[in-house]
Parts: C-alpha cells; structure tokens; sequence
C-alpha cells in the first residue's frame, strides 16, 4: 500500500474531511484523495491542466481545492487565520524540502493543528541507499550528483532524522515509527491530546540526531526509526478509525 492508498483507505473509513500537502510537484498524490477540503503547499507547481482536469471529472470536490504557492515555513506563518477557519488538519502529507529541519518544522507546525485523532505521513523516511539518503539542504546540484556514490536520481534526502527526533522528544505523546512501503512512510499519531505540547524545536536534541549517519540508521532501523513492516499500514487503519467516528 502507497501513501495515496493508505490516506484514500482512512478517509473512506472515517468521517475526516480536512487533508493538507505539503509539497504537491505534479499532484499525483494530492488530486485523487477524496475529502471534502484538500490543501496543497509548493512553492512550484506543476500540475499539468490535464490531469487537474482528469480529476476534477472524478472528484468533482477537487474544484474547492486551495493551493499556496510558497513554502511551508511562510505558509504556516502566514496562514495562521485560514488554517485556524479549517478547525483542524485530519491527515497530512509532509512530503516537501527533504532535511531534516524542514521536514521536521513541517510535523512541528502541523501537530498545533493536527485532530488529536488524527495523522501526519512523511514520505521517503527510509531511504533505499546511502545516495538516496544524502543530506543535503536541498536537492543536490549537478555538481554535487557527480560526488555522490551510486547516485541514481532517487533523493530522500535525511527525512528519516525527523522520525528520531519525534521518537525521542515525545515518547509518551506521540506514537511515530516508519512503515516499510513507499520509501519508508513516516507516521505520527498523538496518543491522546496536544494541547501542552512544546513545538519549538530541542537544539540539543537535533544536534545529536544530526551526527547519525545513514549508516548507523541501517544497522538498527527498527530501534532508530521504529520500522515495522508493510502490513503496519493495517494496524494504522484500524487504529485511527476505531477511534471515535
Ligand atoms: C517529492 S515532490 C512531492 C511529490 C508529491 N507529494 C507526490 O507524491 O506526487 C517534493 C515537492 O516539494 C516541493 N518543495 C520544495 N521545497 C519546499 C518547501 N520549502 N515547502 C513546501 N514544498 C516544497 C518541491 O517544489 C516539490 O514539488
């Protein structure tokens, strides 16, 4: 199961209605979701009119849907009435800049907004290879491609650095892991509400998780990042929508 599937199962099941993307490109996974209020953040996109089209046909809902062209640091600064009108994010898709303090800035800033019953995915949180996992701020230049071994236009950049964190910063509020599908997708649930959480970032913290290497991930990934294996998408399932509907 992809992360479109699994985002598709749970609004089918539940009677969620508000879904935000953050980093949308072409809209592959955010034109066929079916809820009710959808969300995409990107600072380019290139959504082809045809396939808006295709899906507009197919969910006619697609026609309310909100775009915000910029990136998700000043979407969540900017956007603090709209995304306060919404009431709350359902599910989320954090699958924008790929390091891992964007990555984790955009879980930080989604939980103050998150249902307490609800989900954040993070896309590419188990990366295939070393070159995959390069960090790096952003997609590695011509150039640096070049110094990367085993290079193959794959990036996921350290993402999974984000899942560490969560883990570690709020073990007792938080139940992340990373589902072995998909490039790895990161999942974040709160375990009961939000409300007296701290979302500024641990310096500390961050600092010492940044020293992991992709190496070090791979020697224990279920101990590092909590990775369960593919049927976890299941469990997910049933847990959010056994949750009161
Ligand atoms: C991997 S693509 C997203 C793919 C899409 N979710 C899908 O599954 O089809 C990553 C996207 O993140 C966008 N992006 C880059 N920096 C960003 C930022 N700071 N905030 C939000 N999106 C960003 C890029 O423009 C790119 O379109």
């Amino acid at each position: 199961m992809n992360r479109t599937e699994l985002i598709q199962e749970i609004f089918s099941n539940k009677t969620f209605t508000n879904y935000l993307e953050i980093g949308c490109r072409k809209g592959k996974s955010f034109l066929p979701v079916r809820a009710k209020n959808k969300t995409a953040v990107d600072p380019v996109f290139k959504i082809p009119i045809t396939r808006k089209m295709k899906w507009l046909i197919k969910w006619p809902s697609n026609s309310k849907n909100n775009y915000f062209e910029e990136e998700s640091d000043t979407f969540f600064a900017k956007r603090k009435t709209y995304l306060n009108q919404l009431g709350h994010l359902d599910i989320v898709l954090v699958d924008g800049l790929h390091n891992f303090r964007t990555s984790l800035n955009d879980v930080l800033n989604s939980l103050i907004y998150l249902n307490p019953k609800g989900l954040i995915l993070m896309h590419d949180c188990y990366p295939p290879t070393a070159a995959a996992a390069f960090p790096s701020e952003f997609f590695p230049s011509k150039e640096e491609q070049k110094n990367i071994e085993g290079w193959s236009g794959e990036w996921c950049g350290d993402v999974w650095k984000s899942v560490v964190y969560l883990i570690r910063k709020y073990p007792y509020d938080l139940e992340a892991g990373v589902i072995n599908t998909d490039y790895g997708l990161g999942f974040v649930m709160p375990k009961s509400g939000l409300k007296e959480m701290d979302f500024k970032i641990d310096e500390k913290l961050f600092a010492e998780i940044d020293k992991l290497t992709y190496e070090d991930m791979m020697k224990d990934p279920q101990g590092i990042i909590n990775l369960k294996e593919a049927s976890h998408t299941g469990y997910i399932i049933s847990k959010i929508t056994s949750r009161s509907k």
